[in-house]
């Protein structure tokens, strides 16, 4: 069994970045990201300074916008406006999820599809859908690189999802496609869940439920990714594979944490740096 080090692949993806960073920087480029926070919740805030700091730490510039919970939807679309107008901004986030009194949708949607870095426009996702270049989320691009940096190649393999959520799930499920795998996307309402895990050779656990998958549903020798994130009552911090018992059945697996989560910011500066070569190719 050998451990996915998505740590380690997140070190070298940012070394990258930071080096692009400075070439645009030094062809009069500077690359930004502007990432906007409605309200005061706690893990979002967490978040945010994170991408913040991963942002200063390749040479990125963040412009953030703290904005209070009360905050309209009008006053937030004007906001997104402007950063939209605004040529000196590559990415835009919005952090999820917006407080209750704002329609997600509508914000998404305004986002301009060429600085929508998160990936989540309906342009990208279709895009995304019909094989297309455009911007991919970043936790299942993240994925996608790990299994580069690791020399797993999908392409015939048998590949199930757990989880059909807009932000993982079915952007998962289009990447492994279009690298050829045959996927079959599961979720709470699947009937044989079981069976289906069973016989997959990739297994992509995205389903935020603790030690959802045990050993009992996981095929000899398969690869597993585990994008889950609970945070125990105990305080631990544990994926939805059962680790303990699931890993030595495996080819690959990635651990909780250091797996696919490091992998998240470093895809959001990489897709930052993307949009900035767009500018350059622009002018
Ligand atoms: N909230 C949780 N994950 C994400 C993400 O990938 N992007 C944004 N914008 N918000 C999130």
């Amino acid at each position: 069994m050998i451990l996915l080090d998505g740590k380690a692949v997140s070190a070298k993806m940012k070394e990258r970045v930071k080096n692009e960073a400075v070439k645009l920087k030094n062809s009069g480029v500077e690359p930004a990201l502007a990432v906007i926070l409605v309200g005061e919740d706690k893990a979002s805030q967490t978040y945010v300074a994170s991408k913040e700091k991963a942002c200063h730490a390749c040479d990125i510039k963040s412009i953030m916008h703290r904005l209070p919970e009360q905050t309209t939807q009008s006053e937030l679309l004007a906001l997104i406006d402007l950063l939209n107008l605004d040529d000196s901004i590559d990415g835009i986030l919005v952090q999820l999820p917006l407080p209750k009194h704002i329609n997600t949708d509508k914000i998404l949607e305004s986002i301009s599809p060429n600085k929508d870095v998160d990936g989540f426009h309906a342009i990208n996702v279709g895009k995304l859908s019909s094989g297309l270049d455009g911007f991919v989320p970043c936790t299942p691009l993240g994925i996608m690189e790990i299994l580069k940096e690791y020399d797993i190649d999908v392409s015939g393999k048998n590949a199930c999802v757990i989880g059909r959520s807009n932000i993982v799930g079915k952007p998962m499920a289009n990447l492994l496609l279009n690298a050829s795998a045959t996927v079959t996307v599961t979720h709470s309402k699947t009937k044989n869940l079981k069976e289906i895990c069973k016989n997959s050779d990739i297994l992509v656990a995205a389903i935020g439920k603790p030690f959802f998958v045990t050993e009992d549903m996981v095929k000899d020798g398969a690869i597993v990714i585990d994008v889950g994130i609970n945070r125990l009552d105990d305080g631990r911090l544990v994926g939805d594979v059962d680790f303990d018992s699931v890993a030595p059945k495996c080819s690959y697996i990635t651990p909780v944490p250091g797996g696919v989560g490091p992998m998240t910011i470093a895809m959001l500066l990489s897709n930052t740096i993307k949009s900035a070569k767009n500018r350059v190719k622009k002018a």
